[in-house]
């Protein structure tokens, strides 16, 4: 059980042992001078719901939540409309006693965007590739930017179309094999596919088709710097990388839970970055 002076949150998952949460909340506590702690919980399925449903009895006044319990996490506890909208929530505190939830992804990677790329959202259109959880959220995002117009590519077509059902008509699901064609169009490229992740197989694309102006963004941050990334720079495109929404997903929580909002420094890129690289 945890320290019970001191707050403390903690990573909800199974398996959890190779999150980089706890490195970027300890900097946070530590350099806002906060006396709090940030564990990692191994929570098998069938323990979830006790767990969850007894969080501050463990010691924690609140919690992120990761595979595989992001929808059972929204099921236990009181949704706002972004975890409802995403389908899973990822981050959970209490607030007037009640267990609250939402989703971080959102505001990770926009706010990530945000600092990358000013100006991103002057795109009309975008291509998204992909449809699973993390495709929801950069769709939710996207619309809620004012998007107008949103191609979504995936190999499994059909969970293209149910996504795109559930956000309605700005959202335009297409054929894997049709990504070639709308490239030229895209203002904007987002890969939220496994695709280009190490170990497993490249994202095969060709981003001299994209416009002069396109931006990339890539949400695989093993390795940091994907091929997606690399050959969008060469091209001189501006970018948007997957650890810099995984630093801004954090700051929500953090605020939740400690009552400061903390800053993604370069300092804590830099941590993080020395993190990955020696795993
Ligand atoms: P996450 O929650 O990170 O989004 P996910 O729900 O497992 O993870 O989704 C993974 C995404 O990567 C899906 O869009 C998946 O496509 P399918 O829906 O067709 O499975 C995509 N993906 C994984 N491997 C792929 C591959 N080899 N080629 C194309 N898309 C792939």
């Amino acid at each position: 059980m945890a320290e019970t002076k001191a707050r403390a949150a903690c990573l909800i998952g199974w398996p959890a042992a190779h999150s980089r949460s706890p490195l970027i909340h300890h900097y946070w506590l530590k350099t806002l001078g906060i006396e709090g702690g940030y564990n990692i919980e191994a929570v098998p399925p069938e323990g979830f719901a006790e767990f969850v449903l007894h969080l501050k009895a463990h010691g924690f006044v609140g919690a992120n939540v990761t595979r595989p319990h992001k929808e059972h996490a929204l099921a236990l506890s009181k949704p706002d409309a972004r975890a409802r909208a995403v389908g899973a929530a990822n981050t959970l505190w209490y607030e007037d006693g009640e267990l609250r939830s939402t989703n971080t992804d959102i505001e990770g990677f926009v706010d990530n965007l945000d600092a990358c790329v000013p100006g991103w959202d002057e795109a009309t259109e975008a291509l998204v590739l992909g449809a699973g959880g993390a495709s929801r959220a950069v769709v939710f995002g996207l619309i809620e930017r004012g998007i107008k117009r949103v191609h979504l590519a995936n190999r499994t077509l059909e969970r293209a179309g149910a996504l795109a059902d559930r956000f309605g008509a700005n959202v335009l699901p297409v054929a894997w094999d049709a990504v070639a064609d709308l490239l030229p169009r895209a203002k904007l490229l987002v890969n939220t596919t496994s695709l280009g992740m190490h170990g497993q197989p490249p994202l095969d694309l060709d981003t001299g088709l994209l416009p002069s102006h396109a931006v990339v963004a890539d949400l695989v941050y093993v390795p940091l710097q994907t091929p997606l990334l690399a050959a969008a720079r060469a091209r001189g495109l501006k970018t948007a990388d997957g650890l810099g929404m995984l630093l801004h997903q954090a700051v929500r929580g953090f605020e939740l839970w400690f009552g400061e909002r903390p800053t993604v420094t370069p300092e804590l890129r830099a941590l993080v970055e020395a993190d990955l690289t020696r795993a």
